[in-house]
């Protein structure tokens, strides 16, 4: 496994797989990987002759009072992790590798990135969609790989890839979960002991709003409550949002009757978790 961090090396090794005809996988991340990424690095490992992964704490999707000073890394940590996946590449630049002094192109897809948690984290997919173009371009993958666990850039991705044109197949990959139910993230690290136990809240919340909608409840109003009554009653939670939107257009809907995703953001003290489940509408 090669680690590098400048854009020439990661080019150079590119273009000779292509010479060589090798299809290439790309995982992006921000690192302190965990099996939800490895999860990625196996489904790339399956369909792609040779696996690049890129590790980098992209500063310009984190808002001025987001965690970007004290995200988690652990670099040493992470080659360990990688190199048990066979992933072929690591590419870990630096800021300043991947944005210049002078730098001042963005990408920015409309619509889409308003909902959800576009609305609590204004530039947030801007800045998620401007580094995934400069990686896509810098990569040059067959196939790139990204978890359910982030519904909306996942379908802000796919949106982006259709729009641009992007010769590239986005693969979604689904939600790995704690034995507890707990979706496994980097910022779980932030959880202290009573905050961890709380948290299975959310996975409670999906799960108590799958079994009302076997039982044939159709109407958002009703399910949402049932889960925010729940979530609330945890005294260490505080709801951001619990929401059914449609699957593609992320509008929002009142009723399941179309494909939907049912997505919630919760405080746990201080550190904001995510999940979602899709309802198919058969
Ligand atoms: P990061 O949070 O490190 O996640 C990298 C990829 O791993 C994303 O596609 C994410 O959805 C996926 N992932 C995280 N937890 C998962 C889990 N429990 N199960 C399955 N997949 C999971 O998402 C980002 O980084 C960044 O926004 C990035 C796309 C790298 C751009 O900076």
């Amino acid at each position: 496994m090669n680690v590098v961090s400048t854009i020439k090396e990661v080019q150079a090794q590119v273009k000779a797989w292509r010479q060589a005809g090798y299809s290439i996988g790309l995982v992006p991340t921000m690192g302190y990987l965990h099996e939800g990424h490895q999860s990625l690095m196996a489904a790339a490992k399956k369909d792609n002759q040779k696996v690049i992964v890129t590790i980098f704490v992209n500063p310009i999707q984190f808002g001025p009072s987001e965690d970007l000073a004290s995200y988690p890394r652990d670099l040493n940590r992470d080659k360990i992790a990688c190199e048990q996946m066979g992933v072929d590449l690591i590419f870990c630049p630096t800021v300043n590798e991947m944005y210049d002094a002078n730098f001042n192109s963005y990408v920015d897809v409309n619509d889409l990135t308003d909902a959800l948690c576009g609305k609590r984290r204004p530039g947030h997919f801007k800045g998620v969609c401007t580094v995934v173009t400069k990686l896509f371009n810098i990569t040059q993958p067959d196939r790139a790989y990204f978890g359910q666990k982030d519904a909306q850039q996942l379908a802000v991705i796919k949106r982006m890839v259709n729009d641009l044109n992007f010769d590239i197949e986005i693969v979604g990959c689904p939600i790995v979960r704690e034995a507890d139910g707990l979706a496994k993230s980097s910022r779980n690290s932030y959880l202290s002991e009573s905050e961890r136990s709380a948290s299975v809240c959310l996975y409670q919340a999906i799960e108590r709003a799958k079994a009302m909608i076997k039982q044939g409840e159709k109407s958002v109003t009703i399910i949402t409550k049932v889960m925010h009554e729940l979530i609330t009653n945890q005294p260490l939670a505080k709801i951001d949002y619990i929401e059914f939107v449609d699957l593609t257009s992320l509008k929002s809907v009142d009723m399941l009757e179309q494909d939907s995703l049912c997505a919630l953001a919760v405080y746990i003290g201080k550190t904001r978790l995510i999940d979602n489940f899709i309802y198919q509408h058969s």
